[in-house]
C-alpha cells in the first residue's frame, strides 16, 4: 500500500498546468457506448484510478480501448455484454453512468447497485426515475438495477428533478439523445462537467438546447457518430493546488484553466485576503501575511463545490479567526475532521456544520485517508504542519488526482510516495 510522506513548512510556489477533469471524463467515456460507428479520440483525459477503472469497465463490456499520454481512443462496435458487474461498480460508483447509454443502445441493461461511500448512502433513485420516465421498466433484484424497454425503444419525456443531481442529469442526457421525440430536463445540474458532456453529445450529432442552463431540451436522433474531442480542465484539482499555495504562504499560477468555472472558490480566496489574478486561461494566487476566516456553504454549481469543502477546511485551520463550514449536498462529508484534529487543528462538529478555530499550529503525525477529497485535505494540512506527516491509504487520493505529489514537488513541496504495510 502507498503513503505520502510530507515534511511540512515549504512554500508552494511556481507555475503548473491543470490536468483534465475526472468528473467530465467519466460521463464522456460512458457516452462512447451510444454508437457502434467509428473510433473516438478524446484528449486531456487524466490518468487516474477512476478513469482506469472506467476503461476497465468498457473493456469488460467488449469495447476496444487504448490510453496513453492522456489520449483515450475507444470503439464500441463489438460490445459483448450489457452488464456492469459488482466488482467494478463497487470500486467506482460513477459506473452507474453506463445505465443510460446501454439502455438507449440495446433496450436492456443490468447495472450493479453502487452502494454507499465514506460520506453517505449515495442513492440512485433519481437515475431510476429518469429511465422509468423515458419508458423503461426498472426492477431491483439480486443487487442489480435491471432496466429494459420494449421494442419501440425509449421515448421523450418531461423530467423534473426534485433536487439537482450531476449523475442523474448525465444519465438522463445519454438516455434521451436517441429517444423518440423530445425530452425536457427541468432543474438539470449546471456543473461544467455536465456542460462538457452536452458539448460532446452535440458533437456526436445529438440535438440539445439550453446548454449551460437548468432546462435542457433534447430532440432524439436516430444515430450518433464517434468524434475527436478535448476534455475540460479539472476545477477541483485547480482549487486544491490553489489551497496548497495559500496554506503554505506561497504563490502559484495555474495554466490551462477557465477562471469562470471557479468563481465561488476564487471569491472565497479573495475574502481570505489572497490576491487572485484571473485572465484568459490562467489563474494566479498570492497569499497575505495573515489569512482571514471565510465561512463557506457547499451547494450545487455555481456555488462553492462540495468537492472543495474538505480542502477549504484545511486552509481555514490557518486563518486568524473562526470560520463555519456547511455542506448542503453531503451532510456527513466530515470524515476528515478527526484526522485534522489529530494534526492539531481545533474543529468542532455541530449538527451538519463545522466550526473551525484558527489559527492552529499543526504538527505532523500519521493520518488515515477515508475518501478522495479527505485525503487531499490531509495532504494540504501536511504541507503546513511542523515535522513530518504521513498520509496513509493514498489509493483514495489516486482515484481523483493525477500524480499530485509530482506536481507538488515541482512547486517546492518536500513530499514523497513510499510503500508500507498495515497491521492485518
Ligand atoms: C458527482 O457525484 C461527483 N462525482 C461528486 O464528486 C460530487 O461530489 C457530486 O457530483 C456533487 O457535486 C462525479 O461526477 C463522478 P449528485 P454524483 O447526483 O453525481 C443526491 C468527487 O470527489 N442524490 O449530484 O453522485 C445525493 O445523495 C466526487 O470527485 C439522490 O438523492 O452526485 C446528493 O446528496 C465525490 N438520488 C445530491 O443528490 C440520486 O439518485 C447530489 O448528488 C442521486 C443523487
Amino acid at each position: 500500500m502507498d503513503k505520502l510522506v510530507i515534511r511540512g513548512g515549504k512554500k508552494i510556489c511556481g507555475t503548473i498546468a491543470a490536468s483534465g477533469s475526472k468528473n467530465s471524463a467519466l460521463p464522456v467515456i460512458a457516452a462512447t457506448l451510444l454508437t457502434p460507428d467509428g473510433t473516438f479520440a478524446i484528449d486531456r483525459i487524466p490518468d487516474l484510478k477512476d478513469v482506469r477503472t472506467f476503461i476497465q469497465l468498457l473493456d469488460y463490456l467488449g469495447a476496444e480501448t487504448s490510453f496513453e499520454n492522456n489520449l483515450l481512443k475507444v470503439s464500441t462496435g463489438q460490445l459483448k455484454s450489457i452488464e456492469a458487474p459488482y466488482e467494478l461498480v463497487k470500486k467506482m460508483r460513477a459506473s452507474i453512468y453506463v445505465l443510460g447509454p446501454l439502455l438507449a443502445r440495446f433496450g436492456h441493461t443490468r447495472v450493479s447497485l453502487p452502494g454507499g461511500c465514506a460520506f453517505g448512502p449515495r442513492p440512485v433513485d433519481l437515475h431510476i426515475m429518469v429511465m422509468e420516465k423515458l419508458g423503461a421498466t426498472v426492477t431491483i433484484e439480486n443487487g442489480f438495477i435491471d432496466a429494459r424497454v420494449n421494442g419501440s425503444g425509449l421515448r421523450g419525456a418531461h423530467i423534473d428533478f426534485p433536487i439537482s443531481s450531476v449523475g442523474a442529469t448525465g444519465n438522463a442526457l445519454m438516455a434521451a439523445v436517441m429517444a423518440k421525440g423530445t425530452s425536457v430536463l427541468d432543474n438539470a445540474a449546471l456543473e461544467p462537467e455536465i456542460e462538457c458532456l452536452c458539448n460532446f453529445l452535440v458533437k456526436m450529432g445529438a440535438k440539445i438546447d439550453g446548454i449551460g442552463t437548468t432546462t435542457l431540451v433534447i430532440d432524439g436522433v436516430d444515430q450518433l457518430k464517434a468524434v475527436e474531442f478535448e476534455n475540460i480542465f479539472d476545477r477541483i484539482e485547480a482549487g486544491t493546488l490553489l489551497c496548497a499555495a495559500a496554506i503554505t504562504g506561497g504563490s502559484v499560477t495555474l495554466t490551462g484553466v477557465m477562471p469562470e468555472q471557479l468563481t465561488s472558490v476564487l471569491d472565497s480566496f479573495r475574502q481570505s485576503g489572497c490576491t487572485i489574478a484571473a485572465n484568459g486561461d490562467a489563474i494566479s494566487l498570492t497569499t497575505p501575511e495573515k489569512l482571514l476566516p471565510v465561512d463557506i456553504t457547499a451547494q450545487p454549481y455555481p456555488e462553492f463545490p462540495t468537492d472543495m469543502q474538505a480542502q477549504w477546511m484545511a486552509l481555514m485551520t490557518q486563518a486568524h479567526g473562526d470560520s463555519t463550514i456547511i455542506d448542503r449536498i453531503y451532510l456527513e462529508r466530515f470524515n476528515h475532521i478527526p484526522e485534522l484534529n489529530r494534526l492539531g487543528a481545533h474543529i468542532e462538529i455541530r449538527d451538519n456544520w463545522a466550526l473551525v478555530h484558527g489559527p492552529q499550529e499543526l504538527t505532523g503525525t500519521k493520518v488515515m485517508s477515508t475518501d478522495l477529497r479527505a485525503s487531499a485535505c490531509l495532504v494540504l494540512a501536511g504541507l503546513v504542519a511542523k515535522d513530518t506527516t504521513e498520509v496513509l491509504r493514498v489509493y483514495h487520493l489516486d482515484r481523483g488526482y493525477e500524480a499530485i505529489e509530482k506536481k507538488l514537488t515541482a512547486l517546492g513541496a518536500d513530499i514523497e510516495r513510499q510503500k508500507y504495510q498495515e497491521f492485518s
